[in-house]
């Protein structure tokens, strides 16, 4: 378990995921090669129903493949049982929802303070990192607002701040910014455009092209298939400006 593959940060070989049998097989992953390097970020679009969830689910380990390999940081880790797994998923690996999936009951940061405590830091620690990352996410001053108090883009900045808390290797968004509008949205975009300047790998599902124009690289899928693939240039820099001034 302990071979390592290069440099890729995340690899997939042969990935695949089925769902059901017989003649209700389904095949969402079915045989999905990726090398992402570090600190590169990726889009993923395609069709509703292609696979894109359910590749972004085996890569950071909430799912389980039916066939084929997953390594994070040179180990692999579709074979590993539970514990570590769901010791991978507190650390190793960062997720943003498209539902934000905070605690409603919990203030900003505490929410953000859960997610270090549950991956075993100190609660000094754990509430200073979460102040810290709140700042960096531009909600300082609204640490002690519970999610309902957010509004959309605020309230998904805080999960972001949340998944960084433990400084994972990766960064798996989905749909990220589906439920904003689109002033939230290239609030949002700002946010992954300066983790990615900040060497953060990243993958990231969306539908949105402004999102997928930020990247180093857009993968296309089709019926559980990666059936493009695009190297962006200068992914990162200058593009923002650009897009917010081609608001709608
Ligand atoms: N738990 C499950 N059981 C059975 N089928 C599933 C399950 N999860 C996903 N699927 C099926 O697998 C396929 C891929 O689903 P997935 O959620 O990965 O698509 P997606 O590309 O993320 O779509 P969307 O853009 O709508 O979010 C779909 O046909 C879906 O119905
Ligand atoms: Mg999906």
């Amino acid at each position: 378990m302990s071979t390592t593959t290069g440099t890729s940060l995340v690899r997939a070989s042969g990935l695949r995921k089925e769902y059901g049998r017989g003649t209700g097989l389904l095949r969402a992953v079915d045989g999905v090669d990726l090398d992402v390097e570090r600190g590169e970020t990726v889009a993923v679009m395609g069709p509703s129903g292609c696979g894109k969830s359910t590749l972004l689910h085996l890569l950071g380990g909430l799912d389980r493949p039916s066939g084929g390999e997953v390594w994070l940081d040179g180990a692999r880790i579709d074979g590993l049982g539970e514990k570590a797994l769901a010791r991978l998923r507190r650390s190793a690996v960062g997720f943003v929802f498209q539902s934000f999936h905070l605690m409603e009951e919990l203030t900003a940061v505490e929410n953000v303070e859960l997610s270090a405590l549950l991956a075993g830091r100190s609660p000094r620690e754990s509430r200073r990192r979460a102040a810290e990352l709140l700042d960096r996410v531009g909600l300082g001053s609204r640490a002690g607002a519970l999610p309902s108090e957010l509004s959309g883009g605020q309230r998904q900045r805080v999960a972001v701040a949340r998944a960084l808390v433990n400084e994972p290797a990766v960064v798996l968004a989905d749909e990220p910014t589906g439920n904003l509008d689109s002033v939230a949205t290239l609030d949002v975009l700002q946010l992954f455009d300066d983790l990615h300047r900040a060497g953060q790998t990243l993958i990231i599902v969306t539908h949105d092209a402004r999102i997928a124009a930020t990247a180093d690289r857009l993968l296309t899928m089709r019926d559980g298939v990666i059936v493009d693939e695009t190297r962006l240039t200068g992914g990162s820099t200058g593009r923002l400006g650009a897009l917010a001034g081609l608001e709608d």
